[in-house]
């Protein structure tokens, strides 16, 4: 197996084998790739693009869900929307199939003593999740809050796979929290905008606010804010953060072309220079993970 990822600007694909390829309620499938050494390069917020099929002029960009460094494997999870992830979804096990990776900036370490508070929407939980694993490996104690409504085939994921890192936990026939961060130590808690008991009714970054209301001001001024979902989400991360003063990173999970700066299909506007100067600069290249204070919010 060919082994190493790519240098910027040397898009070289990495041969990769189907370990497992789980279909998932919702047309939703869980991939797991063996890629060798690449794997321990991996971080939280890294992507990588697959090669679906040669007849396809380009790859595809997935979030890395997570990444095994001993085993040399890493999870891609998945929604069959189009032609791609069709292809995507037929892969069996054993099959040799092509990727690049590990693609983009990942989440940046939080410096000192801070509260971690975790935002994500959908499945925009993905690289979220792996993140808060990897911030307990480090000391931290994230907090995560995930929006999903119930009758999202997320939800359906949530609630059925046992032993699936997306499983949720039950409290008085409510789902409230994350079994994977609950068994290492990460507090985790769900949004929807339906009012059911033991779920925070409202949306997710709502979650967040009222966390941060509730936590003492010392702890509040400490927070440091990351988040993936949708843009209308990652607007109001932006406002919650303002709001309260505190620095963060999202990640932008846009549409993408080439994935290797070419093509400037990706683009998200930044702050430059001047008071309100911005400029577009590249997620695949330069992101996908931006600070939110680089964001600007105006123009997205
Ligand atoms: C950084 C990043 C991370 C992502 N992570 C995930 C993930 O973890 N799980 C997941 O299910 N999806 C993820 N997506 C979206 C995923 O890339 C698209 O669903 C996928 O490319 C659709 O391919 P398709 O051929 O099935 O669809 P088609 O619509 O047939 O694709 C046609 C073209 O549009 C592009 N495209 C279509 N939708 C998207 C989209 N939403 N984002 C980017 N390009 C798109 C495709 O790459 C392709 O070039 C991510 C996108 C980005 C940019
Ligand atoms: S997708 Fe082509 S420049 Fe980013």
């Amino acid at each position: 197996m060919a082994e190493g990822g790519i240098r910027r600007g040397t898009a070289h694909p990495v041969a990769a084998r189907v370990v497992f390829n789980r279909e998932l309620p919702g047309g939703y499938g869980l991939l797991r790739l063996q890629v060798g050494r690449v794997a321990r390069r991996v971080l939280p917020g890294h992507f990588a693009q697959v090669i679906c099929d040669d007849h396809l002029t380009l790859p595809r960009p997935f979030s890395l869900m997570d990444a095994d460094p001993v085993q040399g494997t890493v999870d891609i999870f998945y929604r069959v929307v189009g032609v791609g992830t069709a292809l995507m979804a037929s892969w069996q096990g054993g099959e040799e199939v092509r990727v690049l990776l590990p693609l983009g900036h990942p989440f940046s370490w939080p410096e000192g003593k801070v509260n971690v508070l975790l935002i994500a929407g959908g499945a925009g939980l993905a690289p979220v999740h792996f993140f808060a694993r990897r911030l307990v490996e480090r000391g931290h104690a994230p907090v995560l809050t995930w929006g999903i409504e119930t009758e999202s085939p997320l939800m359906t994921i949530a609630a059925r796979m046992d032993g699936f890192p997306l499983n949720v936990v039950f409290e008085g026939g409510a789902p409230v929290a994350l079994a994977a961060l609950d068994a290492v130590g990460v507090s985790s808690r769900l949004a929807s905008m339906e009012a059911i008991s033991g779920r925070f009714h409202g949306y997710v970054t709502d979650l967040a606010r009222e966390y941060l209301v509730q936590s003492a001001a010392p702890s509040r001024a400490r927070t440091v804010v990351y988040a993936c979902g949708p843009v209308p989400m990652l607007r109001a991360v932006h406002a919650v953060a303002e709001q309260f003063g505190l620095r963060g990173q999202v990640s932008f999970e846009e549409r993408m072309a080439c994935g290797f700066g070419v093509c400037a299909a990706c683009v998200a506007p930044m702050r430059q220079g001047e008071e309100g100067g911005w400029t577009y600069r590249k997620i695949c290249t330069e992101g996908p993970v931006f600070a939110i204070a680089d964001v600007a919010w105006e123009n997205v």
